[in-house]
């Protein structure tokens, strides 16, 4: 940790945050999310992370709410009700399959009402917002230097992030199960089949067997739905505890008051760096020099504005 990283003054507790704390003592793992220090002033590219997360859970909830009506199957059987007396016992064996299949139907049926569609849309654009925020958010910690020690597993598990939200869209790709999906789902496997040694294991592990057939799109509607949603959270949750415990690295560096005052370059990530509070002192001060400043120059400020 970075010991420039001041303990932000004691929270104070009231409503819901009071009631809990009182109950469950929550109070110190609320503190250490909501009130560790922040710097004053960020630049936007570093909330890049914090976008990401937000597409994130919209991904996670349109995804939920898409699966309630989606069916991972890749063909549409028909049913011979051979007598009246077979229909009667409901016993109607399937005698074939005709196109198109079950998955591509359900996409149509999703598109069809309005609700549908717009949740259909975010999922569907929000994976390309996703893999764009995510590059970004690399591209700034790179240019920045966020990867340096102290937080060089914090870009580790980014890196695993990056994996992560390739497979979401890499097999969210093939679930509408049209002709586009099919052959780009299709070329994506060759590629890997061409990796020397572990390839043709690797694709066919892949693709559940020797050919991309329906065995391919209830493995990919797994992976999709359950393997990458909770091997992403688990991560995103280490790579933000990561973040919390050794602060931004835009803070590094900035703290120099510690004359008997709270250190004004950093306030509290919750709730005073989304909504700061107008009358707090640090704010109006400028940053003398290379953007830091002392107790001293910070009450000199407080004085002159007291007085004028
Ligand atoms: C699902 C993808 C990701 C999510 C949700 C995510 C989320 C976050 C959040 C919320 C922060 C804290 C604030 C910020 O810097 O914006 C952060 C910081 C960080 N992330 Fe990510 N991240 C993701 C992917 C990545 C990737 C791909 C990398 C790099 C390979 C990465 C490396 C870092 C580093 C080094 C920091 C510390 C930045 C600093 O201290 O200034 N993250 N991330």
């Amino acid at each position: 940790m970075s010991a420039t990283h001041q303990p932000a003054p004691e929270r104070r507790r009231s409503g819901i945050d009071a009631w809990l704390d009182e109950r469950l003592h929550t109070g110190k793992a609320f503190d250490f999310v909501l009130n560790h220090p922040v710097p004053l002033h960020v630049h936007p590219l570093d909330y890049l992370g914090e976008v990401t997360l937000f597409v994130f859970i919209s991904q996670f909830v349109t995804g939920m709410l898409l699966a309630m009506q989606y069916h991972p199957v890749a063909e549409t059987r028909y049913f011979y009700c051979g007598t009246a007396a077979l229909a009667a016992k409901h016993y109607c064996p399937a005698v074939g399959t005709v196109a198109p299949s079950e998955a591509w139907q359900s996409i149509q049926v999703i598109m069809s009402s309005t609700f549908g569609s717009l949740i259909r849309s975010m999922h569907f654009w929000g994976n390309y917002f996703m893999v764009v925020l995510v590059v970004m958010h690399m591209l700034r910690n790179f240019f920045t230097g966020a990867y340096k020690y102290p937080r060089e597993l914090t870009w580790l598990s980014g890196v695993l992030l990056l994996a992560m939200t390739l497979g979401f869209a890499f097999t969210g790709y093939l679930l509408p199960w049209d002709q586009k999906a099919y052959w780009a789902t299709q070329v994506g496997i060759q590629i890997a089949d061409t990796i020397p040694i572990i390839g043709t294991p690797l694709a066919d592990l892949i693709r559940g067997g020797p050919l991309l057939t329906g065995a391919t799109l209830g493995r990919f509607f797994a992976i999709h739905m359950l393997l990458l949603p909770a091997l992403t959270a688990g991560l995103i949750g280490l790579h933000v505890l990561l973040v919390n415990i050794q602060g931004l690295s835009a803070a590094d560096g900035l703290v120099v008051l510690e004359e008997g005052g709270a250190p004004l370059q950093q306030i509290p990530n919750v709730p005073e760096a989304a909504i700061p509070p107008p009358e707090r002192p640090g704010r109006r001060v400028p940053a003398a020099g290379s953007g830091t400043i002392s107790a001293s120059a910070a009450q000199r400020g407080a004085d002159d504005r007291g007085g004028a």
